[in-house]
Formats: C-alpha cells, structure tokens, sequence
C-alpha cells in the first residue's frame, strides 16, 4: 500500500462516535480542550463531530477546525450521511482547517437497506456513486464508509467499496458497526478488500471496530495485519453502545509490538494518561482500574512474587513502562514549600497551558491549600487538581462554604454556603442518610432545579492514607420529557435522510468532577459541577445556535 507503507495513522473519533453516546456529552469549551490535547497527542485525523446533527453540533465542527486545524496539525473530518445537505454542511463546518475531510457513509447490509433505508443494493450504489462523487467535487481528501460492513455480503460489499473508490474516496473505512466479526473474519474482510477491489492500493483502507464482544482493539490489530493503515478509535474506547476500540490500546500495542506488526504511529505516547484522565472528567465516566494502559492498576505490581520480580529487573513483569504512557508521576517533586516558579515550571513540564495568570494563581492557591493536608504531591496529584479547577464550566452557583458532622450515632447533617449568579449569597442546611447526601439535599434547596443522582464514584489518586480523592459524579436532569437518544434514532428511522437524526435531543445527563483530600468535600465540588452545566447547558445551546447562524450555518 503506497505512501502509508509503515505508518498507521490515528483517526480519532472521541468527538463523533464517542461523544454520541448517551451521556458523553461535552460542551463547546471541553469538546475544544479535547481537540487541543487530541493535536498534543499527535493524532492524524481528528473527527470533530457530526455537523448535520444541530447548530451546536455544526459550531463545535467549526470552532474545533479554526482552533486547531493548522497547516501542521491534524486532519479535521466532518460526518455527513450520504445527502447533499449533509455534506454541503459538513463541508461548510470543516472550512476553517487547513486540512479537511468529509466523511460520509451509507449502510450496505441487506439487513439495514431493506430495514432501515428501504432501498435496493442498486439504489445503494447510486446514492455512493452521486454522494461520494458530490463530496468530491467540494474536498479533495474523501473517507467513505460502508456501514455494517461486517455484516454485509462480502460481494456486494467489494462492490460498494469499488464505486466509492472510482467515485474519488480516498480513505475507505470499512466498519464493524455492531461489533460482530471476530478477528479472524475481521482481518479476512480487510484482506479480501485490500486484494479484490480496483484500484484500493492508492487509498487508505481504515478500520473501525464497535466493541460489542470485547474484540474492537484486536479486531483493529487483524485489519492492521491484512493491510490497514488507518484505525478509527477514541479514548477510553468511550462510543456507542459497548464502544469504539480504544486509541490507548491500539497505539500501545503497535507501539510495544513493532516488529510483529511492522507497522508504527506517530502518536506522542507521554501524552495518552493525561487525555484519558481529561475525557474521563469531562464525561464523568472513570475509568476502570483494571483498564489496560490507564487504568490505576496497569502497572501496579501487587503479588509478592512480581514485585520482587520488578524489583530485581524490572523486564520480569513489564512490557511496558508507566513513563511510555505519561505515568510518571511516582516521585515527589513538590510540596509545602514549593513556590509559584516551581508550579509553573512543574505545570510546564506537564505541557498544561492555562489561559491567564488569573487561572494559574486560582491553581496555585488551590495546590497550597493540598499542600497543608498532604505531605507528598505528586504529577498525578496536580493533574488532578489542574483537570477538577479547569473545567471549564461556568460558575453560575460557587461552593463557598461547606461543613458537615457525621458519626455512627449522629444524624449526618450539613450546612452549605454558595454564590448565587448575581453574587448573592445563600446559605441552607439539611439532614441526610449520610454526609454527602445531607451535601446534596442543602445543595438542592438553594438551586432548586430537580434532578436525579444516577451515578457516583470514588478514586483515590494517589496511594496513601493522605491521598487525594477525586469524585464523579453523573445527574439526570428531572422534570423535561425524556426524548429519543441517538443510536434509537440510528435504529428506527427509515431514510437517509432520517438517519441519526434528532441525537442532539438526547436524554439529558451531565457529569461533575471534583478533587480534594477530604472525600466529602470533592463530592461537594463535583456535584456543583454537574448541576452547573445542568444549568447553563441550556444557555449554551442558545449561544451554539447563534454562533452557528453567524457562521453561516443553514436549515432548509
Ligand atoms: O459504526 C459505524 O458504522 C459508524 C459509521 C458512521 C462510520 O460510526
Ligand atoms: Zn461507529
């Protein structure tokens, strides 16, 4: 395969296929860090989301492109269906970058045209001759894929991908849509393309594997092996469903096996533990401690016989090591007397970019304040404090003030002081089952906008009885009609033109992040923030919308 003989490149799609899923939703301002440390990574291919979907979906395309597409950075791609609205969309959101991409798609399984489309396989490769053809005609560089290809029949699929090729794409991304095939099938499929179709050898064949089974990642791998040379993944394996394969483990695994699979990236690996811990607080969906790459334990050592063995060598139990991935944060590097120059040459070194001096001495009197309650701070530390104080989300109600009694025979009661938007203050108490839920209950009855707790979890950053605790937390927001999620709108709708559609009116969940060595008091923080962006998600929607007419976005 031409120019691409030994590079794979990355295409993520953490902002599209990840961000899709129910309650992955980021704002405009988190999807833009993401994008920034996504170029900071180095992938090649940034697929920044799916334009059509709604103007705020069409702004953040557009932002992410003027923000980050420069002559030297990634490729910034566009979802459109196969239609001309689509694309034309597409292709007005990308315009910004100085590398574009459409990327367009329709299914070819009998399964989905016969159900979900209602069209023949004639008409299919009509609407792929005229659409890929059509997005060529505006962009010289064209990704089609054929979706549900692995369960397409693998004739008709070589013909698909055939008119594609002929109708000008240039990448051919060939998806396993409901993560069905296994490896082996996988990479007979990528084969039996790379082999069979006219003039494939001058594209890019590109994997892109749902993880329903457990196998994206070594499906990836067997297409990789049979000829690929561009893999579709996102961080934390975070998409639709059970997900996409996961950037980490694909990277890393070209990464420590090279020579099996004769193949490199040109991902910068040190920065793959910081953009997972980046996208996990943004979600708020932690990541599992036994995840391989990034999870806490990854390279933990616990058995006594490991442990002795990395002692002594370190190659006995490691194929890799924490530094590779940006996991090296075990040595202390600052504490209570450090000052303003060491934090930001320490911040520095991290390569965490604040925005104004304004930020860094909020973070620097949050770092003095952890320096009081924990004697060793570490780089996870103080990503940790850097990811929870920056997220961008506005301050509408501040925690001011928060103090809680607790005990095996008391009644858990808190007392709670915020900012209101127009900088009054409001202080309210209440009981509860427990400290946080006394928290929470005061917390409500100050805001008062009801919602739902639908998820809540603890992670102790670093080891040690001092460790930093790091809290997320998920809400439901109650009392608004629960609407159609994306992949119901994937599944059900019956034309092109439908198809996907109507995501953007998916159920509203919002994620809060926040850090403290006192657990109940990060609960306090994260769940602020979550009913932070609860509020000002609706704003922000107005605000997309109108950046996104400005732009020149357009309904029919
Ligand atoms: O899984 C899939 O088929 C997709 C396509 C839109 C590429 O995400
Ligand atoms: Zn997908």
């Amino acid at each position: 395969m031409d120019p691409n003989v030994g590079q794979v490149r990355i295409f993520d799609t953490t902002l599209r296929d990840g961000e899709q899923a129910p309650g992955c939703t980021m704002t405009l301002e988190e999807k833009l860090q993401v994008a920034r440390q996504l170029a900071r990574l180095n992938v090649d291919i940034i697929e920044a989301g799916f334009p059509a979907a709604s103007p705020g979906d069409w702004a953040a395309v557009h932002e992410i492109a003027r923000e980050v597409g420069s002559a030297d950075g990634p490729v910034i791609a566009g979802l459109a269906r196969a239609n001309r609205d689509d694309i034309e969309k597409a292709w007005s959101a990308i315009q910004p970058a100085a590398n574009k991409r459409i990327h367009t798609f329709m299914s070819t399984s009998d399964i989905h045209l016969e159900h979900q489309f209602r069209k023949t396989r004639a008409q299919c490769l009509e609407i792929i001759r005229e659409m890929v053809g059509f997005a060529r005609s505006l962009c010289a560089d064209i990704e089609f894929s054929p979706m549900d290809a692995g369960r397409s029949d693998p004739a008709f699929l070589r013909e698909a991908v055939a008119v594609a090729v002929a109708a000008g794409a240039t990448t051919l991304n060939i998806p396993d849509t409901v993560g069905y095939l296994t490896p082996d099938e996988y990479g007979a499929m990528i084969a039996d393309l790379y082999n069979n179709v006219p003039g494939i050898k001058e594209c890019i064949i590109s994997t892109h594997c749902h993880d329903d089974l457990g196998v994206a990642v070594a499906n990836s791998l067997a297409g990789v092996r049979a000829g690929a040379r561009q893999v579709e993944c996102t961080i934390n394996g975070i998409g639709e469903r059970a997900g996409n394969a996961s950037l980490e483990e694909v990277v890393m695994a070209i990464h420590t096996r090279g020579q099996f699979y004769g193949v490199r990236t040109q991902i910068n690996t040190k920065e793959i533990a910081r953009t997972s811990r980046l996208v996990s607080s943004f979600i708020g969906v932690p990541v599992p401690p036994n995840k391989a790459i990034v999870g806490a334990n990854a390279f933990a050592h616990e058995s006594g016989i490991h442990q002795d063995g990395v002692l002594k060598h370190r190659q006995t139990y490691e194929i890799m090591s924490a530094e590779t991935v940006g996991l090296d944060g075990n040595e202390l590097v600052l504490g209570k007397h450090s000052g303003r120059h060491a934090l930001r040459t320490k911040l520095h070194a991290l390569g965490v970019e604040l925005d104004s001096e304004e930020e860094f001495q909020h973070i620097f009197e949050r770092f003095k304040e952890l320096c009081d309650r924990k004697k060793r701070v570490d780089d996870r530390d103080i990503l940790a404090l850097v990811t929870g104080e920056l997220q961008h989300t506005p301050e509408i109600f501040k925690l001011d003030h928060v103090q809680y009694t607790s005990g095996s025979s008391m009644i858990p009661t808190a007392t709670v002081r915020l900012i209101g938007p127009d900088g009054t203050m409001h202080v309210d108490s209440n009981q509860g089952a427990g400290p946080v839920d006394a928290i929470y209950a005061a917390i409500n009855r100050i805001v008062q906008r009801p919602s739902e707790l639908i998820e809540f979890s603890i992670n102790a950053i670093t080891e040690g009885l001092d460790a930093v605790a790091e809290v997320t937390v998920r809400i439901r927001e109650q009392g608004e009609a629960s609407e159609t999620n994306g992949a119901e709108a994937l599944t059900s709708s019956s034309s092109t033109e439908t198809v996907l559609s109507g995501r953007r009116s998916a159920q509203q969940i919002f994620s809060g992040y926040g850090v403290h060595t006192d657990t109940i008091i990060a609960a306090a923080y994260a769940y602020i923030a979550a009913l932070n962006k609860m509020l000002a998600a609706h704003e922000e929607r107005i605000k997309a919308e109108a950046v996104a007419y400005a732009a020149g976005y357009t309904t029919d």
